[in-house]
């Protein structure tokens, strides 16, 4: 990151026991409401991403759309939308994967991702990874190739990293615990 980029960590709240006992949730969306550090995000966020050819982002509803489209147009890529079931109009390929608790599903256009397009997986949290694998899949499945993961913050005590290989992981703010 830049010599002067500002502490992310220090706009992000800890809500202990939240949702449920013994969990911290990691709330950003104070990152998002203060002008310097939604700025620094996006910026840090393309600085770790800059020299790889990024031609498309993509990322999941809902947090995803947060930074991914202000990535995107700082990388000078186009971005692609993964969304629940049923919400996109035309033509689209789904990919399923696990939760904690069930299956989830996302969908995305399928004529939006030509062969060979270089794509970045982008999400504001890595926690299992399996939101970040599954559109690893679907890019895949669409012929792109995946050049990266990025994301604002990383629970590296939950795999997602390992998860994601061989694919490369960028995050700006990791927690231990
Ligand atoms: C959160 C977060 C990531 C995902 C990370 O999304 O925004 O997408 O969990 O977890 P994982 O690495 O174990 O997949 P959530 O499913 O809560 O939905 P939202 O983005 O719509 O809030
Ligand atoms: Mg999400």
């Amino acid at each position: 990151p830049p010599a002067d980029a500002l502490d992310l960590r220090a706009h992000i709240v800890d809500l202990p026991d939240h949702p449920e006992p013994g969990v911290i949730f990691r709330d950003i969306t104070p990152v998002l409401a203060h002008p310097e550090a939604l700025a620094s995000a996006v910026d840090q966020l393309t600085a770790l991403t800059a020299e790889l050819g990024v031609e498309r982002v993509i990322a999941a509803e809902a947090r995803g759309f947060l930074l991914g489209p202000a990535l995107a147009r700082e990388l000078g890529a186009g971005f692609l939308l993964a969304r629940k079931p049923g919400k996109l109009p035309r033509e689209t390929i789904a990919v399923s994967y696990e939760l904690e608790y069930g299956t989830d599903h996302l969908e995305v256009h399928a004529d939006l991702l030509p062969p060979g397009t270089r794509v970045l997986v982008h999400d504001d949290l890595l926690a299992t990874g399996g939101t970040a694998g599954a559109l690893c899949s679907l890019v895949e499945r669409l012929g792109g190739e995946v050049v990266a993961c990025s994301f604002l913050v990383e629970l590296g005590f939950l795999g997602g990293r390992a998860a994601l290989a061989p694919h490369d992981v960028h995050a700006l703010v990791r927690y231990d615990s």
